[in-house]
């Protein structure tokens, strides 16, 4: 079940919320400890209009909620709540056993049995989920993640406790997110969502996410999953360009953000869930080498690796970095319109760009600010190079690649090559995609410069990675994938 937590200050709020989602949900989850004033009328009115089962929650302040008025006027308003009918209570873990229980109990409302755990995972996870399954409740058990192996322990619970059909396992923070989406292969029965704008509790995707982007309602057993490591990675676009396109292919498969720290244990994670591919971002890009068993000739000659598939029980490395850089300008550089090509930055994505111009027969000037850098990828890759101040003494630049995070959202006001003067001749391929335009992109376009965005070269490198992944075409052109 997809549930939709209503978190509305007030009844007709959360009513609004519930038909306006009413196609998207399976169930939704009354938080009455967002209610500005409890109307018991209301509510009544409320649960009468709602065709979906309804979670009662009244969240204390210690365990993430925003109820403060002590726990025995919480404990004395959930009761009142309970006889109005609600198909489930949730109660935290410490709640003692008592006449809250009967009144559930009497109004046939299920148990949920919370815990929130934000501090160290615990050793003894499955020995509680298992004594509170015996008290006939369905346990909760929401902890917060710091690591990938964590994580691992919550995709151990479905297979260790499978006899509990009904129990909710899910990891907070950026490293749960998988175990949202995910929900049903951690053995849960339920996956809790918020509503358009609003994230309830961290980590907790907006039901349209959920249910459009990664139809998490529909994963299975057989279903195949692919997805993107990287640190920080939640903010990566390319979820919006695979997983449309796997459902355009009515393949059963999702693409996922994995929050990685330490490549090792994803791998072993990665063979426990039989991940099929995925793609690799910074910090990444190089630290996955030793964990492949084949890579491909790209990846030997740059030493960076973005995307990783399974191929007969092997590990495989490929960089579609290299051809989605080369995609957009393919042609100028066939038709010798792009001759000569001056990068700025020497880091891992200045090293995809440097080969690939130079395997098609462009002279280039690589530019950065630590020098030492630029020198080094310069010898090797034949190119010139020198520090940022020096470039405005280069002349008839062809193209200007910009490979740097200067100028990146939130920071657009940066520029860096500020002394540079564009003669309006160039072709700038600025590799940000966040803003669409960069205050270097609008500089070169006032002087008359041609424009290529980073989106164009993820757009490219992610169609290649999508190929690679599923041995299927991209379904529809490039220029219409929207994010
Ligand atoms: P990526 O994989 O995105 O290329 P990277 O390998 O960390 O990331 O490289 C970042 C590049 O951006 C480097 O060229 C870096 O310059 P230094 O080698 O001098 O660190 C450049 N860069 C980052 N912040 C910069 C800044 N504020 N000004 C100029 N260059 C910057």
């Amino acid at each position: 079940m997809l549930c939709l937590s209503l978190n509305g200050e007030t009844i007709k709020d959360n009513l609004n919320m519930y038909f306006e989602n009413i196609d998207l949900l399976d169930s939704v989850e009354l938080r009455v400890d967002f209610l500005k004033h409890v109307d018991l009328e209301e509510i009544a009115e409320f649960l009468e209009k709602c065709r979906h089962p309804v979670i009662l929650t009244c969240r204390r302040e210690k365990d993430g909620g925003r109820y403060s008025n002590g726990e025995k006027s919480r404990l004395a308003l959930l009761k009142k709540l309970l006889k109005l009918g609600f198909d489930y209570v949730d109660l935290e873990e410490d709640v003692k056993k008592g006449e809250i229980d009967t009144v559930a109990k009497d109004m046939s409302t299920r148990i949920i049995r919370s815990v929130h755990i934000f501090d160290e995972f615990p050793a003894d996870l499955f020995a509680r989920i298992q004594k509170t399954a015996a008290n006939g409740e369905i346990p909760k058990f929401a902890i917060m993640l710091h690591s990938i192996k964590e994580l691992h322990t919550i995709f151990n619970v479905k297979h260790e406790l499978r006899s509990i059909k009904e129990k909710i396992i899910l990891g907070m923070g950026s490293f749960g997110v998988p175990s949202r989406i995910l929900y049903k292969l951690t053995g849960s029965f339920l996956t809790y969502c918020s509503p358009r704008g609003s994230e309830i509790a961290e980590g907790q995707l907006p039901l349209n996410t959920m249910k459009n982007l990664y139809s998490a309602d529909e994963v299975d057993e057989r279903t195949i999953i692919y997805g993107i490591i990287g640190n920080p990675v939640m903010h990566s676009a390319s979820p919006e360009i695979h997983n449309p396109a796997l459902k355009e292919l009515k393949l059963n498969a999702v693409y996922v953000p994995f929050q990685v720290k330490n490549i090792r244990d994803f791998f072993i994670f990665a063979e426990k869930l039989g991940i099929r591919g995925f793609s690799v971002t910074v910090p990444h890009k190089q630290a996955v080498l030793p964990y492949l068993g084949k890579i491909s000739r790209e990846v030997k000659l740059i030493g960076s690796c973005n995307t990783v598939v399974k191929e007969k029980q092997l590990w495989k490395g490929i960089n579609t970095d290299y051809y989605g850089f080369l995609k957009p300008i393919y042609n100028l550089l066939e038709s010798n319109r792009i001759k000569k090509g001056l990068i700025i930055g020497a880091g891992g994505a200045a090293r995809s760009v440097a080969w690939a111009l130079r395997n098609h027969g462009c002279s280039i000037i690589i530019a950065n600010r630590t020098v030492e850098k630029a020198k080094y990828l310069a010898a090797e890759t034949g190119a010139k190079w020198a520090s940022i101040d020096e470039i405005k003494k280069f002349t008839s630049i062809d193209l200007i690649v910009q490979t740097t995070n200067v100028g990146m959202y939130p920071e657009i006001d940066n520029d860096p090559i500020e002394n540079y003067s564009f003669t309006g001749n160039e072709i700038l391929y600025d590799l940000i995609y966040t803003p669409a335009k960069t205050k270097l992109m609008l500089r070169a376009e006032k002087a008359g410069a041609e424009l290529i965005s980073g989106k164009e070269m993820l757009i490219s490198q992610g169609i290649y990675q999508f190929e690679a992944f599923t041995g299927h075409d991209f379904p529809y052109p490039g220029d219409t994938v929207i994010f």
